[in-house]
């Protein structure tokens, strides 16, 4: 018998995950908490990795009675040898970690820049070159990779994030093409604006960039450019991360799944 989710509403893919082990970077917050939860959910046995121990903590609580299990693994993925380390074994791997800063170019610190690029690109090339010779043994795997609007569109004064995230899409198709004949498949989710506390995080960071008040933030930065006139919500998400995890999704590699209320459509 299945444990009930924790997730508020029906889940729309009927994932089957038991057996399964998943890894989701950055998951005691935000997309990647509603990811591991999805995936527990499913029935997966789930390694939360993670730098944050007080987030880690509360989703191991929160995941008490889901089909699957929680393991919290605490983690700083500029270790990079440890990430690859930790994804040994894996059987899905959510690629989600990320951090944003917002400044002009000729302002913007390079030292931040490098921490960008490590844990959003570096770390995510370690841990799938870490998980691929168990998936690639076993002749099946999942690489989810969430990306952004911003791995196929810049904006603005996030010249780290969005470089990162436009070599996350690379990295992505790259291991599409190889993983195919081992029964890899490797893609991308990119949601516009989530309610998480990423985007909470850059508001005062946006307003100063753009020189406008902090509450004109969300109106005129952040949904300017997408047609449905919210913020995405993480379970949303971690939906369509799940989907891409099910047998229906097996033909489905090397793309870009937008989530981004028709921001691109423009
Ligand atoms: N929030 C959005 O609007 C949005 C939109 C598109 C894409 N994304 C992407 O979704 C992903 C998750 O973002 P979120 O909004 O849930 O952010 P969040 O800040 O809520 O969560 C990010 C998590 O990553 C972890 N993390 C950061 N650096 C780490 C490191 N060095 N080692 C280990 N863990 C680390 C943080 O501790 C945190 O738990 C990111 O890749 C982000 O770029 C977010």
């Amino acid at each position: 018998m299945t444990a009930p989710s924790a997730l508020p509403g029906p889940h729309a893919s009927a994932l089957d995950l038991g057996g399964r082990t998943a890894l989701v970077t950055g998951a005691a917050n935000g997309i990647g908490r509603a990811c591991a939860l999805r995936l527990a959910a499913a029935g997966a046995k789930v390694r939360a990795v993670d730098r944050d121990a007080d987030g880690l903590e509360a989703l191991a609580g929160q995941s008490q009675g889901l089909a699957g299990t929680v393991e919290p693994v605490l983690l700083d993925l500029t270790d990079l040898d440890a990430a690859e380390q930790a994804a040994a074994g894996t059987d899905v791997l959510v690629n989600n970690a990320g951090l944003q800063m917002v400044r002009p170019l000729e302002e913007f610190p390079p030292e931040v820049f490098h921490t960008v690029l490590t844990v959003m690109l570096e770390a995510p090339f370690r841990l799938i070159r870490g998980a691929l010779p168990h998936m690639y043994g076993q002749g099946w795997g999942r690489v989810v990779n969430v990306s952004s609007v911003h791995g196929l569109r810049a904006s603005a004064f996030k010249s780290a994030y969005v470089a990162a995230k436009h070599g996350l899409e690379g990295l992505s198709k790259t291991a599409a093409l190889e993983g195919a004949p081992h029964g890899v498949t490797s893609n991308c989710v990119n949601p516009a604006y989530v309610r998480t506390a990423l985007v909470e995080k850059q508001l005062a960071d946006q307003a100063r960039a753009h020189g406008i008040p902090p509450q004109r933030v969300l109106t005129e930065i952040l949904l300017r450019d997408s047609a449905v006139k919210r913020l995405i919500e993480p379970e949303e998400v971690a939906e369509a991360v799940a989907y891409l995890c099910t047998p229906q999704a097996a033909f489905i590699t090397g793309t870009s799944l937008t989530l981004d209320g028709g921001w691109t459509a423009h």
